[in-house]
């Protein structure tokens, strides 16, 4: 680490010391979402213009800059390998849905579940707030979880019944979810700021986001505002990404869909089905109704899972495999 730092002397840390950025024009990045040197890097010299009004030739300078301050590191594959063996995976209580997502959900990775409203979205959250509890062998971290309620659907009535279906101990297994409710995206970014420290104290592997999207879609309608919200966006889902990354810990969001688009005319990442996160990193899942309390799942763009469906159903006592009802 040392030695790399010693490199990194001479780098800007932050976007206030790229070439070019002063005072006004750090602001302007700052209030568009482009707050880090990542941010920029990974964006487009013309996304930054149009949603900061800073000429696209400034633009483009302060995204070479920001490129070049980035340290590209590379790693070998048997580094790839040995860091892929230590992610650890959290059962879904659906054997179904495990083998689809290669064994359950993973941590240092953030896992989408989008689909329309009632597809089981609230209901997934809830049940793995239980089963990152379980002990190892029973497919959990022996961990504990954090619930962000942008929507208040969170009810501990369920966490209760969810609890008792796996022969737990409710009250304990309550006492080891921390709830918040996020009142605005500027409420729930700083709320996932915070984390950083409460995930540092206490034993938590299991990050819950439920909705991701819905403050972020009220707050910047149509297409006019779709720039600023995308930026925030990946901003947020940076924090959440790094949140998994360091303390070994798996970040479930949610995204709610509509079927009908041609009704969400003006807002064309609903009519492409959930795109809203589509550059996120991660493993995006999606969900449809079936038959009653029957729910299909089906992960989109994962190059290293198999393509295929999974079925499973909604119980009084949580998510189960389908045949199990
Ligand atoms: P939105 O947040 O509206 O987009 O929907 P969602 O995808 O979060 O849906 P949610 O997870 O809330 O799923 C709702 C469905 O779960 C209901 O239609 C019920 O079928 C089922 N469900 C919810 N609570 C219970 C319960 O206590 N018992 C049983 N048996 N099923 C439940
Ligand atoms: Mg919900």
């Amino acid at each position: 680490m040392s030695g790399e730092q010693e490199s990194e002397a001479k780098k800007p840390k932050d976007i206030s010391e790229l070439p070019g950025v002063g005072a006004t024009t750090a602001e302007k990045l700052v209030q568009a979402g482009y707050a880090t040197i990542e941010a920029i890097a990974v964006a487009t010299p013309m996304e930054i213009a149009q949603a900061t009004g800073i000429p696209l030739q400034t633009a483009q300078r302060i995204v070479d800059a920001a490129r070049a301050a980035l340290d590209i590191r590379f790693k070998t594959a048997l580094e790839l390998k040995k860091e892929r063996m230590t992610i650890r995976k959290i059962t879904t209580s659906s054997k179904a849905l495990d083998d689809l997502l290669g064994g359950g959900i993973e941590t240092k990775q953030i896992t989408e579940f989008f689909g329309e409203f009632g597809t089981g979205k609230t209901q997934i959250c809830h049940q793995l707030a239980v089963n990152v509890q379980l002990p190892d062998d029973k497919g959990g971290l022996g961990a504990k979880a954090v619930y962000i309620d942008t929507e208040g659907t969170f009810r501990w009535e369920r966490i209760e019944q969810i609890a008792r279906g796996l022969n737990l101990d409710p009250d304990q297994v309550m006492d080891n979810i921390y709830w918040v409710r996020a009142i605005n995206s500027h409420h729930q970014m700083a709320i996932v700021d915070q984390l950083f420290s409460l995930m540092s104290k206490d034993n938590i592997r299991l990050v819950v986001v439920d909705s991701l999207t819905s403050h972020f879609r009220a707050e910047f309608p149509g297409r006019e505002n779709l720039a600023s919200r995308q930026q925030l966006l990946n901003r947020h889902l940076h924090q959440l990404l790094r949140l998994a990354e360091v303390y070994d810990a798996a970040v479930i969001v949610t995204n709610q869909v509509m079927a009908r688009p041609d009704v969400f005319y003006g807002d064309p990442t609903a009519a492409v089905g959930g795109n809203v996160v589509a550059h996120a990193p991660g493993v995006r899942v999606q969900l449809k109704k079936s038959r009653g309390n029957k729910r299909i799942a089906r992960v989109v763009d994962a190059p290293h899972l198999p393509e295929g469906e999974a079925v499973f159903v909604i119980t009084e006592y949580g998510i189960r495999d389908a045949e199990e009802e």
